[in-house]
């Protein structure tokens, strides 16, 4: 379907509730506009699941799953505001997040401070750590999913995506990757397990996909890349990734330690939960955060510590001139 057809249906369907405003740039498969939510003169993005995704779903499935995404709230996640069928697609929105997505941030921040790797890191543990507690697991955590509001890191499509197909073996995935317009940046994220074809996927998987983001983010890349999807898949499955310290040694230890586990093959030799990800990073997220440094794609700043002297001369001078002029005027 035509962007402007698929646009319009949407319209169409929802005139009610929703102005469709403009699409967002298209990600994985499915589409994303930003509308104004009558009723509530409101910003709200949309995202209508994609054709794939949809056919693969009963409307009750969806319902479920959508259900439980629904009671997420957390300071760490976005959450959702409603889903339904629009015409023949479901969708769901969610508020609009003013910021910048990590991927972007990615792009335009390198080497990106550790202190902000591992807030970031933090922040999306403290968020998987709390979605696994209610049994919802993402399986979709990777940079385009993570964006800043206020300067702190939010996850998005909680729970759905991904988490809706019955199962994401490697054929599934090598599927999806192979669809048209598909980025192929997905195979990047995937556990060895989801890799391997295993069928019984849990909570582990994401904090894998954690580690993946955190390893690019310290880096500059993540730890397995290439233009054939199988590759990438093989390599997640049986290849060791390369030490983080020996692709940045300034690396803090508590920092690539955990990371590393977050990496490892076997889902119980990695940390067992998300909190276990936030307190072991607690060393490495206190340090200050570094100068020149960017909070929420709003660049830091900080006054120079000799601008009080400069002022407290320049008022001096001025003191004295006026006093001069003063004695003169006399
Ligand atoms: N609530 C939102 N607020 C602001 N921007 C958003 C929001 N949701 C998505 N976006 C932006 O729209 C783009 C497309 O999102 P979409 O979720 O379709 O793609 P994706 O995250 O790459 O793939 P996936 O379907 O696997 O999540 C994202 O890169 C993101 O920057
Ligand atoms: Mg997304």
């Amino acid at each position: 379907m035509s962007a402007r057809d698929l646009r319009e249906e949407l319209q169409h369907a929802l005139h009610d509730e929703y102005t469709i405003e403009r699409e967002l740039p298209r990600g994985g498969m499915s589409r994303v506009f930003v509308a104004m939510e009558r009723a509530l003169h409101r910003h709200v993005v949309i995202k209508v699941l994609s054709p794939e995704l949809a056919a693969s779903l009963s409307a009750e499935r969806f319902k479920r799953e959508i259900t439980w995404a629904a009671r997420l709230q957390h300071p760490h996640i976005v959450p959702l505001l409603s889903a339904g069928l629009a015409g023949k697609h479901l969708f769901y929105t969610m508020p609009l997040v003013d910021g910048e997505s990590l991927r972007d941030r990615m792009n335009r921040e390198r080497p990106m401070a550790f202190a902000d790797i591992a807030r970031i890191t933090e922040d999306v543990a403290g968020a998987l750590a709390y979605a696994h507690e209610e049994g919802v697991v993402h399986r979709d955590i990777k940079p385009e999913n993570i964006m800043f509001f206020h300067g702190r890191a939010v996850v998005l499509d909680f729970g759905i995506g991904k988490a809706l197909l019955d199962s994401t073996t490697a054929e599934t995935e090598m599927l999806r990757i192979t669809q048209a317009g598909m980025s192929l940046g997905t195979p990047m994220y995937v556990a060895p397990e989801q890799a391997r074809g295993d069928a019984e996927l849990d909570h582990r998987a994401d904090l894998y996909a954690l580690g993946v983001v955190a390893y690019e983010l310290i880096t500059g890349h993540p730890p397995f890349t290439g233009k054939q999807p199988a590759a990438i898949f093989e390599a997640h499955a049986k290849k060791v990734p390369e030490p983080i310290k020996l692709r940045r040694p300034d690396t803090p230890s508590s920092l690539a330690t955990i990371v590393m586990r977050c990496l490892e093959k076997q889902p119980d030799d990695r940390p067992r939960t998300g909190a276990d990800i936030v307190r072991a990073l607690a060393p490495a997220s206190a340090a200050p955060v570094a100068r020149g440094s960017t909070v929420g794609g709003r660049a830091g700043w900080q006054l120079p510590a000799w601008l009080p002297w400069v002022v407290a001369g320049i008022t001096s001078v001025v003191a004295v001139v006026l006093a001069i002029l003063y004695a003169q005027a006399r």
